[in-house]
Parts: C-alpha cells; structure tokens; sequence
C-alpha cells in the first residue's frame, strides 16, 4: 500500500533560524527513510506518515557570511522558494516577507507550517499562515513555532513582539525550556498545544561539535600556544570571545562607547576576538570607533603576527561560519555577549559566559547553566568579565537539551496532522 503523505513548509529567515532549522529537516529525511526501510520509525513516534519538505528562505539574511555559508554547515539543502526579501525597516521588512509569502502559501497548500526563534521572518510568515483560506471551506495549515514561550518581559525588543504574537496564532507551541511552560499558561494559551520538546539549536551544536573541532580558525587567529595542541584547551593560548549586534546596544553612540569601555580591562588582559554583525560594523565606522579595534581582514585571518592583546584593541573580524564560530566558543576563557542563542550554546559547552543586557529570555542558562547578565555599565561589564573568568563551574545541561529534539517535534507533528485527517 502506498504511504500517505503529508507537505511539511519550514521557513528560515536569518542566521539564528538556520541552527534551529537544521536538526527539523535532517530528522524528516530520517523519518522518511525509516518509513520507506525496515529500520522503522520509532524516533518519531512510528508514524508512517511521509513528509514532502519544502524549505522556505524569506532572504531577510542575505550575505555569503550570514547566510550561504551556514547551509554548507549545517548540511542544510538549498531552498525551494527564496522570497528575496533583504533588509529594510521592521515594517517594510515584514511587509514584504508577507507580501511574497502569502503567494508562496497559497501554491504550495502544506499541511503544516514550522516558523522558528523570534526575527521578523518567523512572525511575518506565522501572521499569513493563521489567516489564510486555501479553499472556500477555510482550509489553512497547521502552525507551528519552535522556541515557544521564550520571554524577555521586554516589549522595547523587536523580538519580543515577534514570540508574543507567533504563540498567540500558533497551533502547536515547542517549548525548550520550563520559564517557557510558565509564560504561555499565563497568557493563558491552552496546556494541549505546548510541548516541551527541548531546544533544536543544541542539537544541531551535537550534531557537528566533532567537525567544529577541526577547523582551523584558531591557527588563523593565531590562537594556539606556541607548543601547539589541538581542539582542546591544552593547545589554545586563553582567549574572550565576543558579538554586539543588538540594536539596543550597539544603535546609539553613547551605549556602544559605554561597553566598549567596560571591555578596556578585559581586551588588555587576553585576546578579544570579535566577530562583527554588518550592523554593529557600521555603527562603529558611523561613530568612529575605530580606535578599539583592530580590524582584521575578511578571511578572519590576522594581518600580523603580534600579540593580540598588546594594545588592548579588540580583534573585529568578519562574521564566521557556524563551524568556526563553534571551534571559537568551545575553546574561549570567556564568551561576551547579546545574542540569545550563544547564551544556550556556552550553557552546553561548560564555556562562562557574561550577557551584556539587563535581562534574558532564557532564564534556564542562568539558573542551571553557565551564563550571568551583566546589564550594560561599565563596573557592571567589568565586573562580571572578572568573575567569569575565574570561575570554575560548568553548569548543568537544561533538561532535553539532548540532540533529539527534532524527533520529538516530528514525532508530535505527524500525530496532530493524523489526527486532524481524522476528524
Ligand atoms: C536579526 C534579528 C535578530 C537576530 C539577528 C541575528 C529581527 C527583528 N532581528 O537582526 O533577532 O538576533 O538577525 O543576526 O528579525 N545586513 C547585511 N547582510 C545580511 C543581513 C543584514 O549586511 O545578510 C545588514 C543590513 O544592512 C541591515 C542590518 O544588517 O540593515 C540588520 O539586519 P536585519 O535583518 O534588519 O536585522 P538584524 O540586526 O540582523
């Protein structure tokens, strides 16, 4: 008997999204093996359901660095449908996302969408699928958000307006950690459509952290001790990693200026290596900040060969690969940052780390993992740089964050799009 098939749409939109995406379409190419071979399909709760992927690239990350070279990485296949959408304004931005999508949507009629994380893309195409008609019964897709409930209590944060309202019109909510269970019961979302399922972004840092360890960023960065070694720390001269790209940090001149001070102790203690956001590259030729970096070229290779640290400029490079930017983190002394993701990926890699922002909206990276919020002033940047740096705990792994998340996910999808054919 032929198998009954189902169409999967997955959309990735911007870097973030493409870790968090990987692992969801690795595990449908499994399933459909198991379906197809005798291996079976218990990871996937033995559903014999085959899935047509179609991956969806809205374009709003568009650079060879932040974006081509994360599909060669992560092993991720080219997409189907590239919307083009490029930057712009966040309503100009969006707009277009939804625009382009909704013809998208409409062609390919799939029976359930997966939007992830919080950018503009995941919301834009969350709002087109919730409110389309594919026939004159009102047919639409299933909706599902992964990375469900994540809250900053922070509604300055465009990304925060991103996860409020792709949970509120999502029909299945994935949840990687307990804060996020607790925010989506109290805005009072309904118990059967959240799933604790884990975080994908750990298990696509499981799935490659061996092939991570072989690139060959720290003999670029000239980051090795001079008796060699590799991979591991024994090999590596102590290093701080850091990314800025957040508009609340690095958009004003005064706010940017403050961090960068905050960081002087810890740039003229070790090598600061900064791989920088195009934004957070433009902010600081805008403001001429040019004096607290030293600005290596685009292949992230140094121009010479002295030592880092000696005038206590931080070293800015190009954005880098997923893989090398792993190697990076699992390697540093020390990990700075804004960004949401790293927060998660030190908290597995035993790696401290010092966020640079007054709150998180992953609250489990600080309670069990290895992660302090330094908020944004000078003492308090410096304070928690010193800290990390002598610290000697490595935290626990959060609860599922165990490389199997996207077979929950699956395992979940294919009995709700069962189910509802059955109704
Ligand atoms: C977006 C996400 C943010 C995520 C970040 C990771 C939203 C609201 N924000 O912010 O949550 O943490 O991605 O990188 O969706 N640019 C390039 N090349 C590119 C992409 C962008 O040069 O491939 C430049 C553009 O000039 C643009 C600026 O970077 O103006 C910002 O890009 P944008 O996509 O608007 O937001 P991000 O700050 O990247």
């Amino acid at each position: 008997m032929k198998p009954k098939t189902a169409k999967i749409m997955t959309v990735v939109g911007a870097r973030p999204n493409f870790m968090k995406a990987a692992p969801i379409i690795a595990a449908i190419r499994d399933h459909n093996k198991g379906v197809t071979s005798s291996r079976g399909t218990e990871s996937t709760g033995n559903s014999q359901l085959m899935l047509e992927s179609v991956l969806v690239h809205t374009g709003q990350h568009y650079d060879e660095a932040m974006s081509d070279r994360f599909f060669a990485d992560l092993n991720i296949p080219k997409p189907d449908v590239h919307l083009g959408v490029g930057s712009g304004s966040h309503a100009a931005q969006t707009a277009d996302v939804i625009k382009k999508f909704e013809e998208v949507l409409q062609r390919e009629k799939p029976d359930l969408l997966i939007v992830v994380g919080d950018v503009n893309s995941t919301l834009g195409c969350a709002l087109v699928a919730a409110k389309i008609s594919f026939d004159a019964n009102g047919t639409k897709p299933l909706v599902a958000h992964v990375e469900a409930g994540l809250r900053s209590f922070d509604r300055g944060m465009p990304e925060e307006i991103n996860r409020i309202v792709t949970d509120h019109v999502a029909d299945l909510l994935f949840v990687t950690e307990e804060s996020g269970l607790r925010n989506l019961r109290d805005e009072g979302i309904p118990d059967e459509k959240v799933h604790f399922v884990g975080n994908t972004m750990i298990d696509s840092l499981m799935a490659f952290k061996d092939q991570a360890n072989s690139s060959k960023i720290l003999d670029k960065l000239g980051l090795r001790n001079s008796n060699g070694g590799s991979g591991s720390s024994g090999g590596t001269a102590p290093y701080a990693l850091l990314t800025l790209h957040r508009p609340s940090n690095v958009d004003q001149s005064a706010t940017l200026l403050n961090i960068l001070e905050g960081l002087e102790e810890l740039s003229s203690t070790y090598p600061v290596i900064f791989p920088a956001h195009p934004r957070t590259q433009k902010k600081v030729a805008e403001f001429g900040f040019e004096r607290f970096f030293e600005i290596g070229n685009g292949s992230g290779e140094r121009k010479e060969s002295r030592t880092a640290h000696a005038d206590g400029r931080i070293r800015l490079v190009e954005p880098l690969g997923y893989l090398d930017f792993l190697c990076l983190m699992g390697n540093a002394a020390v990990v700075v940052t804004d960004s949401g993701g790293i927060q998660e990926e030190t908290t597995c890699l035993g790696v401290p780390c010092v966020t640079v922002r007054e709150n998180t909206e992953r609250p489990i990276t600080v309670k069990v993992g290895t992660n302090v919020l330094a908020g944004t002033s000078k003492d308090g940047i410096r304070e928690a740089a010193r800290k990390q740096l002598n610290s000697k705990f490595s935290g626990a792994v959060p609860e599922g964050w165990d490389g199997k998340s996207a077979q929950r996910i699956l395992a979940v999808i294919c009995r709700e799009i069962e189910k509802r054919r059955s109704v």
